[in-house]
């Protein structure tokens, strides 16, 4: 079975006592996690090393940043390396998230970079795709999904492949409340696990997981999850309720 993810993005919320609040109380809130699934954090900066310490010891749970810089270290003031984030534990980090692709103009080619640069420290990409409602309204997103991959992952080997987990989400459901339906999820999902077979060949693509984020709820995590090609999700509004989220790790198959 590929990991499944239920991966945690809480964006730029919460101050370091909510943060706190929040993981403790999702830590004390009992669930299982399988040799297969695996509970993600993507916090804030600030918070990193907080949340890290509540982690350890936690099996199949890490902390993720929500980006890093292009370069390893310099002259770079404001800018966050992965040699830091792995000095303080952090094991992955979310890159290309439609929110920093739209407001910092991220590329695919800047994200190939920092793709690198991650990997290179030994950390795990999440990498994020997916179209604007315009797109999906053209018919064309799966061309243009299936290039987000090609111009900032293609690049890489297989087993550096295999060390990239893949976000699918639709701009148009993120943060909205409508989500993709299920069967929309598995379509993109499928689509894109044809197009790294296409390049990789069927085993390598098997083994990515391809997560799915917008509007996952506690209610509809079950069915999203339980579609063939959807391997757990990203998962913000939701993520900041320790009981709701807690359901939705549990609705990983
Ligand atoms: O990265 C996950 C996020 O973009 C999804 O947000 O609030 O629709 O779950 P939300």
């Amino acid at each position: 079975m590929r990991k499944q993810v239920a991966a945690a993005n809480w964006k730029m919320n919460l101050t370091y006592q909510q943060a706190e609040e929040l993981i403790t109380g999702i830590i004390n809130t009992p669930h299982e996690l399988s040799a297969d699934q695996y509970a993600v954090f993507a916090v804030p900066f600030p918070y990193l090393t907080m949340v890290a310490d509540k982690l350890k010891g936690k099996a199949n749970t890490g902390v993720a940043a929500q980006n890093c810089y292009t370069k390893t270290s310099g002259a770079y003031t404001g800018e966050t390396s992965v040699e830091m984030l792995k000095s303080i534990e952090v094991g992955y980090v979310v890159l290309g998230h439609s929110e920093r692709r739209e407001y910092f103009n991220e590329s695919n080619e800047m994200l190939a970079e920092k793709v690198n640069v991650v990997l290179g420290a030994g950390l795990t990409p999440i990498f994020c795709c997916g179209e604007a409602l315009s797109i999906r309204e053209a018919g064309t997103q799966n061309e243009y999904v299936g290039n987000q991959l090609k111009e900032s992952l293609f690049h890489l080997s297989a087993d550096d492949l295999k060390k990239v987990i893949i976000a699918y989400e639709p701009i148009w459901a993120i943060g909205t409340g409508k989500t993709a339906t299920s069967e929309q999820a598995q379509e993109m999902h499928a689509h894109l696990r044809s197009v790294l077979a296409a390049q990789y060949g069927t085993d390598v693509a098997n083994e990515i997981s391809i997560l799915y984020g917008g509007s996952v709820k506690g209610s509809n995590a079950k069915e999203i999850f339980g579609q063939p090609d959807v391997d757990g999700g990203l998962v913000g509004g939701a993520s900041l309720k320790a009981d709701e989220f807690v359901q939705i790790i549990q609705s990983l198959k």
